[in-house]
């Protein structure tokens, strides 16, 4: 397990981190999924979504943000200007927790490294955290949401410095449609950065 773990950290490419991740066995989420969910969209994009957990839909279809907060998303996507062909989605996580759990604090550590060669690998411009776990996972704060979001803050791969900002999870926003003035502010701020 741990060599694989140091294996995912120098995978040489996207389609190698796949194969490591696809042949990892460190994770008691993968033998309750039913696959893999690697990322959706376009690895050359200037950004790069990172959510929680694959839910449902995500785990029947193999990819991460199809169900009902993907379309949200898609909506996020396009109040930047862009839609997939022109973002990366990925998820912290790339199996379904069953029932949709929130995943443990040692499921996320196991999976940490994965994502974190994702994120090197794909080098945006800008990294997007949705919502709370991905946030804390990824950015090492500890306060919530509410109080990250729309803040910028350095992502370091350990090689680069790459710029990261939090915004509201799009399952979220579906339970609290007020937030969505807020989501928008930050996504109109990505737009800027990346025009
Ligand atoms: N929620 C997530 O965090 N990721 C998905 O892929 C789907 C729903």
């Amino acid at each position: 397990i741990a060599s694989a773990r140091e294996a995912a950290r120098t995978a040489p490419t996207l389609e190698a981190l796949r194969t490591l991740m696809e042949n990892f066995d460190g994770c008691a989420l993968k033998h309750t999924a039913t696959r893999l969910v690697f990322a959706d969209g376009n690895p050359q994009a200037r950004v790069m979504f990172v959510g929680e957990a694959p839910g449902r839909d995500e785990d029947i279809e193999g990819l991460p943000f199809v169900g009902r907060s993907g379309k949200l998303l898609d909506r996020m996507i396009a109040a930047i200007g862009l839609d997939r062909s022109k973002a990366y989605i990925a998820n912290v996580i790339p199996w379904r927790p069953p029932g949709n759990r929130t995943p443990t604090p040692q499921e996320t550590q196991v999976c940490l490294p994965f994502i974190q060669r994702h994120i090197e690998l794909v080098n945006p411009d800008v990294l997007v955290t949705l919502g709370n776990p991905s946030t804390q996972a990824l950015l090492g704060t500890r306060e919530g949401i509410m109080r990250t979001r729309g803040k910028w803050i350095d992502y370091d791969t350990g090689t680069r410095t790459i710029r990261a900002v939090a915004t509201f999870h799009p399952a979220y926003l579906l339970r609290s449609p007020s937030y969505k003035r807020l989501s928008w502010q930050d996504l109109r701020a990505i737009a800027k950065v990346l025009q």
